[in-house]
């Protein structure tokens, strides 16, 4: 039956754990996906989970179907915690939300959502490079997709101009997806100021603001500061889309916890769009898995659990900037002629290094550090105790 089936490619992210775990030299280092690790290279799950885990189990809680859209009171909290508690819309009551599959979920349904519903041209622009899941998931979701210039590789930062030029050259009311923060897979995200100037042409084209927030608090260790750029097109009047996901700030990875918002222009429209997002939701799953909001939801209407937790992002992203800094020094003590200042200028869990496929490819091969083509390193899976093998390794590989 299925000889037609043709063998497809290993996925660009998610494959590289598959090579990694079939090496068996004992000091591979794998910075493929972007999972936190603790120092010692170890998967770790927050203590302030662990402390609501330990509340739920206790509490007896049943394990009845949520609804369509999730569970309430963390839906609730997810977008207080984005929007900030005085966001306008919040207090008018028309932000629709729905707890998702995590973020990958968010954008899928907010990809069908617009395929369905947007009453403009169906295509939406994503920044080059981009997250290497988002051009399937939009284009899977039956919309058109373009792209923007983002990153500039001579000067291994923002290329603004290009941006800006590119945003105006797009055609009027276009769906545009923008990183929120921690521009993955880059670490370069634009200035406060420049991110004013996008919103100015975003509003003058009338273009649709699509955001992408899946390191809410892991760029900049504040989780308010990194939500600025959506709540800055908020306030400027512009009724955003809002992936979040709760996979990385919380760790809750394999818990699928994340949620997709829509501003509404009144609490009557919100309940339009409301209904219709079940609709959507309702033949592709039914209803979200509990255990994972419920955590999150456990966290952010807990005081002092939320405070605890906040504090333990924090230590998360401190880590991964001393990380940066240990990387740099290394490479620098080996005599690297390079320039690898852009290791600690960026943000958020990646480094884009700037290393060439076929550089990844002979990192892989002959010293076992895995990474994506592109050249992304995920700085979490650096430690004190392999910085100095990677950093041998990257010297050889760049001269
Ligand atoms: C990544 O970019 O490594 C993460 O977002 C994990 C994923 O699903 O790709």
């Amino acid at each position: 039956t299925w000889a037609n089936v043709p063998q497809g490619p290993p996925d660009a992210i998610l494959g590289i754990t598959e090579a990694f775990k079939a090496d068996p030299f004992a000091e591979k280092i794998n910075l493929g996906v972007g999972a936190y690790r603790d120092d010692k290279g170890k998967p770790y799950v927050l203590p302030s989970v662990r402390a609501a885990e330990d509340k739920l189990v206790a509490s007896r809680a049943d394990k009845e179907y949520a609804a369509i859209t999730g569970v309430s009171n963390f839906t609730a909290k997810a977008a207080e915690l984005a929007y900030g508690a005085d966001s306008a819309p919040l207090k008018e009551g028309r932000i629709a939300i729905t707890q998702s599959v995590s973020g990958t979920g968010a954008l899928r349904i907010g990809g069908a959502f617009l395929e369905r519903f947007y009453p403009g041209a169906k295509k939406i622009f994503l920044p080059t490079p981009t997250w290497a899941n988002h051009n399937a998931v939009f284009s899977d979701s039956g919309l058109e997709v373009g792209k923007y210039r983002y990153y500039n590789k001579d000067t291994i930062g923002l290329d603004f101009e290009g941006l800006v030029e590119d945003l105006k050259a797009a055609p009027k009311g276009s769906i545009i997806l923008l990183h929120a923060c921690a521009h993955n897979p880059t670490g370069v995200d634009p200035t406060p100021e420049q991110w004013r100037q996008i919103s100015d042409v975003v509003k003058e084209k009338e273009h649709f603001a699509f955001f992408d927030m899946a390191y809410q608090g892991f760029a900049s260790g504040d989780a308010d500061k990194d939500a600025f750029a959506p709540r800055y097109f908020v306030e400027q009047g512009h009724n955003i889309a809002l992936c979040q996901s709760f996979a990385k700030n919380m760790g809750l990875y394999g818990e699928r916890a994340g949620a997709f918002s829509l501003v509404c222009a009144s609490a009557e429209e919100k309940k339009r769009v409301d209904s219709q997002i079940k609709i959507l939701i309702r033949p592709l799953y039914s209803n979200p898995p509990i255990h994972g909001a419920r955590i999150a939801s456990t966290i952010l209407n807990d005081p002092e659990l939320k405070k605890q937790w906040l504090g333990e992002v924090k230590g998360m992203a401190d880590r991964i900037i001393e990380m940066r800094s240990l990387l740099k020094q290394n490479l620098e003590a080996l005599g690297s002629k390079h320039d690898w200042s852009h290791i600690t200028n960026q943000i958020g869990m990646f480094a884009y290094t700037g290393l060439t496929p076929e550089q990844m490819d002979v990192l892989a091969k002959e010293h076992s550090v895995y990474a994506t083509k592109d050249g992304r390193i995920s700085v979490a899976g650096i430690t004190t105790g392999n910085v100095k093998r990677l950093a041998e390794a990257i010297f050889k590989v760049t001269g």
